[in-house]
């Protein structure tokens, strides 16, 4: 039998609709944070095994979800490549800059030693692949090549992005350099995951909102094209869900011109906009605000029936619009569930 979330990415229409959330595992369930103490470091963390299977296994032993995604972070691709990456404490991500031709030469993407930096990832897909439920999905992911640029040239999260957009107008040749590495190394990633075990795979483009339409085009449609394309020609039946976030209209050139087989939308976007011009496109998901995630309540339970008349009609997976906070009760994720598997 077809898993609901693969019948879903086919073209299918499923009653209720098949639901995972992103973050699903983290910081609002305090068995990941008794896991998360047993390692200091983030991404020592991310390479433990024993942790990482643990902490993907935790939401699905409490709530039915039709997916499980790989425990791991995408700033491992720069890491992989040699870049120095930390994890502060209430501060985010920290990395030191690339900003020019000579910080790309000090990177060394030698295929060999990248996939031996991330063989514990290829361990935490195999090891999933036998401990989750026989109907759960396995999702592997990466980030799309401009989020992951935007960190390795900013050297942190931003609001606005500016160092990273300026350089990407005023030194194109360089910015396209760094993107041809990373579509290398991130299709060479997945198709590594794919080979272990994962089923479908998610390419998270967080910051694609911040991009003007030619930009767009560039750097975010192009390299999400490229890796799938890659990608299926060595895998022909993964399946792809893209996640171009605060694209607004350009989320349908992105689904027209990626290949993708499903398509993330953020909370900003309007539901029945989607319904008309993205889902007879592709598989949609999304897209509950997740913040009402927090709030919970009756409101929460009006929104999550919308969501779904709305757009279940058609080829859906429910999922929030950004990946789960802390703040989050894990009562209202309970609930939540409880809800979408109810529906009629
Ligand atoms: O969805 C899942 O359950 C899988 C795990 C996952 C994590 N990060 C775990 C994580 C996934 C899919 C990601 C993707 C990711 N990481 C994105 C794209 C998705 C998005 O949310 O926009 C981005 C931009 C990152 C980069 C990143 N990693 C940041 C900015 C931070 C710090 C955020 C913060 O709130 O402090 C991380 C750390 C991180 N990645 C945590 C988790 C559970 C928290 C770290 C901890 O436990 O100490």
């Amino acid at each position: 039998m077809t898993k609901r979330l693969i019948q879903a990415l086919e073209g299918k229409t499923l009653t209720p609709p098949p639901f995972w959330l992103m973050r699903q595992a983290g910081r609002y369930l305090p068995e990941y944070m008794e896991t998360r103490a047993k390692s200091k470091n983030f991404l020592n963390f991310c390479y433990s095994p024993d942790l990482a299977v643990e902490v993907t296994l935790q939401p699905l032993r409490r709530y039915s979800m039709d997916a499980a995604i790989l425990f791991s972070d995408i700033l491992v691709i720069p890491d992989a490549l040699g870049q120095k990456v930390e994890f502060k404490v209430g501060e985010g991500p920290q990395l030191e800059p690339i900003r020019d031709q000579q910080g790309l030469e000090k990177l060394d993407f030698i295929l060999d030693g990248f996939h031996q930096h991330l063989a514990p990832v290829y361990e935490i897909l195999r090891r999933l692949t036998k401990e989750i439920p026989k109907e759960t999905a396995l999702i592997g992911f990466a980030g799309a090549p401009w989020t992951v640029a935007t960190y390795m040239v900013e050297g942190k999260g931003s609001k606005n992005y500016e160092i990273v957009r300026g350089i990407a107008l005023s030194d194109p040749n360089f910015f396209q350099r760094l993107i041809d590495i990373l579509v290398e190394a991130t299709s060479s990633y997945l198709i590594e995951q794919v080979r272990n075990g994962a089923e479908v795979l998610q390419l998270f483009d967080s910051w694609a909102g911040v991009l003007s339409e030619n930009e767009f085009h560039r750097w975010v449609i192009e390299p999400n094209r490229e890796i799938i394309s890659r990608v299926k020609k060595v895998h022909p039946n993964i399946k792809f869900i893209g996640f171009p976030r605060g694209a607004g209209p350009l989320y349908v050139d992105f689904v027209k011109q990626t290949g993708v087989d499903g398509v993330s939308i953020d909370q900003s976007v309007p539901l029945e906009w989607a319904r008309d011009f993205i889902q007879p496109l592709t598989t949609v998901q999304g897209n509950m605000d997740n913040l009402l995630l927090v709030a919970g309540g009756d409101e929460m339970e009006k929104q999550v029936r919308h969501i779904i008349d709305v757009l279940g009609k058609g080829p859906f997976i429910f999922n929030l619009g950004h990946g789960i906070v802390p703040q989050t009760p894990p009562e209202n994720v309970a609930r939540l569930a409880e809800i979408i598997h109810g529906y009629k």
